[in-house]
């Protein structure tokens, strides 16, 4: 294991009713302006934004609406909320949906505070900051684990960028897995597959044999896979959308992560390709895995081989994979680039603005050159 120092500041409020618990817990510790932060209007339709909106006027605070959060947040959205922080003095940012909203609130959090631009100042600078707006998520689609942690990503349209921006994490979340009764079949195998991209890439970083962390990973994507295939039979299990739900929790909260490098390169590619495209974020995963994968294969031999013993029951590294590619059949995500949806067309050309574009991961099985990327994002064709 290598050091590492580890702490958590996320209070979770796990299970049916949570929303409620946490806020009659939780908002007498912060003042009365309240922003209720919510994408393009599922909350609405699910009766969501009701719930919370009279626990917050019940509790006497004003509420400030900021709706229409996109998924894949652009650094525009950012700015029109933390304009709305502090034109209304807000004391508490309170993100309802999945990762998109969270990480946007997230940033509007730590830029609200900031007289300078955020991603100048930590792509220029080379500073991060302190301290935000309080931050509060209600997550109503899981996956990305976004409420558990500090970072966002986000899609800087003008500079054709898609990418990290560390910011703020929320004081506490809450997971309640009947908020996400009402996601589409398509966006929960998609959050539950993003959730498996995050334990695979943690485990594929390059870490000392014999690590804790890897079997905790192991022990992840195995009950992430065992519980995709119960929504495979049946979209509703609840049981399966509660184990997802903490299965991406834990897949994101440093867990994972402690005393190892990670791997992420095929998140790298995706959100470069969600750059330019604006493509699902598991999607676009599940279309570019299988092919890294293969590229890579010779350069962990071993860690695959565990991997598909572990995982999926497989004697050997190559059935490994492709039980991976199998999952991702059952599931109905896609399987090549012409199956994700885009705003534009998907060419040659603009996988190979993405190869030019992607950040390039260093602690991976292998190091992966442009012309290589560009190989395997032309074999997801
Ligand atoms: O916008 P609304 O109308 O709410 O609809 C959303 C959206 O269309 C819908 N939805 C959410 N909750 C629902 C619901 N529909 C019905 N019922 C509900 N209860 O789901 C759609 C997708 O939502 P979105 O938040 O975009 O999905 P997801 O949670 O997958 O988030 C994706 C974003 O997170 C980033 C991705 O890159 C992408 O931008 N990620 C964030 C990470 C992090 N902060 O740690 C890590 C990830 O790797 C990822 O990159
Ligand atoms: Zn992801």
């Amino acid at each position: 294991m290598q050091a590492f120092t580890y702490s958590y500041p996320v209070k979770v409020y796990f299970g049916e009713g949570s929303a409620k618990q946490a806020l009659d817990a939780e908002l007498n510790k912060y003042g009365s302006t309240v922003m209720l932060a919510y994408g393009g209007g599922s909350v609405k339709r699910n009766g969501i934004y009701d719930e919370i909106r009279s626990l917050l006027e019940a509790a006497g605070k004003t509420v400030v609406d900021f709706s229409g959060i996109m998924p894949n947040p652009t650094y525009a959205k950012v700015q029109e909320g933390a304009a709305l922080v502090r034109e209304h003095g807000v004391d508490l940012i309170l993100a309802v949906g999945g990762g998109s909203v969270i990480d946007c609130c997230k940033v509007v959090s730590a830029q609200a505070v900031l007289d300078e631009d955020i991603w100048s100042m930590e792509y220029e600078a080379g500073k991060f900051p302190t301290s935000g707006i309080p931050l509060a998520a209600v997550v109503t689609a899981s996956g990305t684990g976004a409420e558990m942690n500090a970072g966002a990503v986000i899609t800087y349209e003008e500079k054709l960028w898609k990418g990290p921006i560390f910011a703020v994490s929320a004081d506490f979340s809450v997971l309640d897995p009947q908020y996400t009764k009402s996601v589409p079949p398509m966006q929960v195998l998609s959050g539950a597959f993003d959730t498996l991209s995050h334990a695979m890439e943690t485990y594929l970083g390059n870490s000392d044999q014999d690590n804790v962390s890897d079997d905790v990973a192991l022990a992840v994507m195995k009950n992430t896979v065992v519980n995709m295939r119960r929504l495979i039979a049946d979209i509703n299990d609840m049981q399966a959308r509660s184990n997802l739900m903490w299965d991406s929790a834990m897949a994101e909260n440093g867990i994972l992560k402690c005393g190892r490098l990670t791997d992420f390169q095929a998140h790298q590619m995706e959100h470069q390709l969600g750059a330019y495209t604006d493509c699902n974020h598991g999607q676009g995963l599940a279309v570019i895995h299988p092919a890294y994968y293969r590229h890579i294969l010779n350069d962990a031999p071993e860690k695959f081989a565990r991997f598909a013993k572990e995982v999926f029951g497989k004697d050997t590294a190559e059935e490994g994979i492709d039980a991976l590619s199998e999952l991702i059949r059952a599931c109905g995500l896609p399987t090549t680039m012409h199956e994700l949806q885009s705003k534009t067309e998907i060419t040659p050309e603009l996988l190979r603005h993405v190869a030019d574009t992607c950040n390039i991961i260093h602690s991976n099985p292998r190091e992966l050159s442009r012309e290589e990327i560009y190989t395997i994002l032309m074999e997801c064709m």
